[in-house]
């Protein structure tokens, strides 16, 4: 019989996940007359193009800018802020426009909302590693104050001057590396500032690679599920292809060339960031389906009479 192991931590790391299956929670409740529409999600809830299509599909709209928030008619609908989390005054716009929100801002990512207010307020100045335009980042920085700064490269850690009198507190992106982090953590904390370190890169993505190559190195064949141009998921399978030769890279069941993994043994599954569970149970049971199909026509050969 053959043997197939999903990854665990294949495709929506938790937040992500969490914001989707609050998003389909509001669809029901509006469904169900519990609440009254429209709803909003600020920005797509996903960078996939399927779920956002199957909510539009559902009649979930998205806005891209806050003017668009600040638009809104007074007292109706609700808005949904994605696991990227959103900077304090899009809460006060929202609470101007008196709609119903529901904050799906990854916990992770709530976290360093609170330690950028708290060390803000205690006049402590603020260095956020990670990508200036990133919505993540975006959302961090409006959590601070004039002294909060955002460092993307060396450069800009060799640029950074803190201002007089003040203590430093340095945080992370979630999706930043790990790696280049501490390269530029390193440059800061040699200027002799008094400062503190909290790294606050989630590790998601890292647990991700470390299963996909566990499983990949266990098994015959390989499939790793994710958009063509999803960069987490060419990682994955350039991590998964080392460990196993016979590594598929597919973005739906329809991908996979059914001879391909038609005799192997044991078949691993992993996906990337944006793949949906669907996509992943599709093939999933694709897989245990063929072996059972195999394992069907094993039988019928074996008791053919001679
Ligand atoms: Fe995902 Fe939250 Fe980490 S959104 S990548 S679990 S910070």
């Amino acid at each position: 019989d053959r043997k197939v192991t999903v990854a665990k931590s294949a495709g929506f790391c938790f937040g992500v996940e969490r914001a989707v299956d609050q998003v389909y929670e509001q669809i029901e409740a509006l469904k169900s007359k519990k609440t009254s529409g429209p709803i909003y999600t600020y920005g797509p809830i996903i960078h996939n193009e399927e779920v956002v299509k199957d909510l539009s599909d559902k009649g979930v709209m998205v806005l891209e800018t806050e003017d668009e928030l600040r638009a809104l008619p007074k007292n109706q609908g609700t808005v949904i802020i994605r696991s990227h989390g959103v900077s304090r005054h899009v809460y006060e716009i929202l609470k101007e426009r008196n709609v119903a929100v529901v904050d799906a801002t990854c916990p992770f990512v709530k976290k360093i909302h609170r330690i950028v207010a708290e060390h803000s307020a205690a006049g402590e100045a603020v260095v956020i590693i990670g990508s200036p335009d990133h919505p993540e980042v975006e959302g961090i920085k409006g959590w601070g104050n004039e002294h909060t700064t955002v460092i993307k490269d060396g450069e800009g850690a060799d640029y950074y001057r803190l201002p007089e009198g003040r203590k430093l507190c340095i945080v992370s992106q979630t999706t930043f590396n790990h790696n280049k982090f501490k390269e530029l953590v390193e440059k800061i904390l040699k200027k002799g500032y008094d400062s503190s370190v909290l790294n606050t890169i989630c590790n998601a993505t890292q647990e991700r690679q470390v299963e996909a190559a566990r499983i990949a190195s266990q098994v015959d064949a390989m499939i790793v599920i994710g958009g063509r141009h999803s960069s987490n998921t060419q990682k994955l399978y350039e991590i998964c292809l080392k460990e196993c030769k016979d590594t598929f890279y597919i973005q739906t069941l329809g991908d996979l060339d059914p001879d391909s993994v038609s005799s192997v043994r044991s078949v691993g599954i992993t996906a990337g960031a944006s793949t949906p569970r669907k996509i992943i149970e599709e093939v999933h049971t694709r897989m245990a389906e063929q072996s059972f199909a195999e394992l069907l026509k094993e039988e019928e050969e074996s008791t053919k009479p001679i």
